[in-house]
């Protein structure tokens, strides 16, 4: 089974299936992460983010794990926190435009999604990644309300970021997130919209399993 999940930064991707993960005993798949791992390894390699050639062979040759505690591992290092950083955020989305660092990390999260159950989470899940996903959604919220979010989550995590930095690097991402040659994050009218703006976790996640638990009900 899987369950595609695609929306902005800040939309509640991340929490909503780690949640359902648990309770429909899925693997959760975090496919920003891979792109966060590309974006570590060129800051590790002093790599110029403008040197495309260099960043396509680093993403050639780069080992990517996941355990079932969504742990995040980079050629065999644990770095779930250290792709969170600000360094690493500030750099990403231009690196997820690369067309051949985008093909690397598909073939990765389609290797990922064919050997489990998964719910997995990004921006092209249902369009590029798995468009025949047994459940595709599309999970949104306001700018503001993501950017409060993301704030209240990086000081919970001691990550220091004001609140109009933050914004700003949300608004960029979601212009440059929705303006890739390939892969770009798309509304499609087989995704499930939701919006979660007012709405509280367990209601977003009561949302998708009444969906899910809904069509199985069905057939
Ligand atoms: O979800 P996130 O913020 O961790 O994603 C990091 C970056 O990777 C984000 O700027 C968009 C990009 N991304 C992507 O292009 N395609 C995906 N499937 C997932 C993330």
């Amino acid at each position: 089974m899987i369950v595609a999940i695609d929306g902005p930064a800040g939309s509640g991707k991340g929490t909503v299936a780690s949640i359902l993960s648990k309770k429909l005993n899925l693997v959760n798949i975090d496919t920003g992460a891979t792109y966060r791992c590309v974006a570590l390894k060129a800051l590790r390699n002093n790599l110029n983010i403008e040197d495309k050639e260099e960043i396509i062979k680093l993403s050639n040759n780069i080992d990517i794990k996941f355990d079932l505690n969504n742990n995040v591992y980079l050629d065999g290092e644990d770095v779930t926190k250290e792709i969170r950083s600000k360094e690493v955020t500030s750099i990403v989305s231009p690196i997820s435009s690369i067309v051949e660092v985008r093909k690397n990390m598909v073939d990765l999260q389609r290797r990922l999604g064919n050997s489990n159950n998964v719910v997995m989470e990004g921006r092209d899940i249902t369009t590029v990644v798995f468009p025949n996903a047994d459940y595709k959604f599309y999970l949104d919220a306001t700018l503001e309300e993501r950017a409060k979010r993301r704030f209240k989550e990086y000081q919970e995590k001691h990550i220091d970021m004001s609140y109009d930095e933050i914004y700003e690097n949300i608004k960029a991402r979601d212009y440059n997130d929705s303006h890739k040659e390939v892969g770009s994050l798309m509304k499609t009218n087989e995704q499930v919209y939701i919006d979660s703006t007012n709405l509280t976790i367990d209601e977003v996640v009561e949302e998708f399993i009444k969906i899910i638990e809904g069509d199985k009900n069905e057939s």
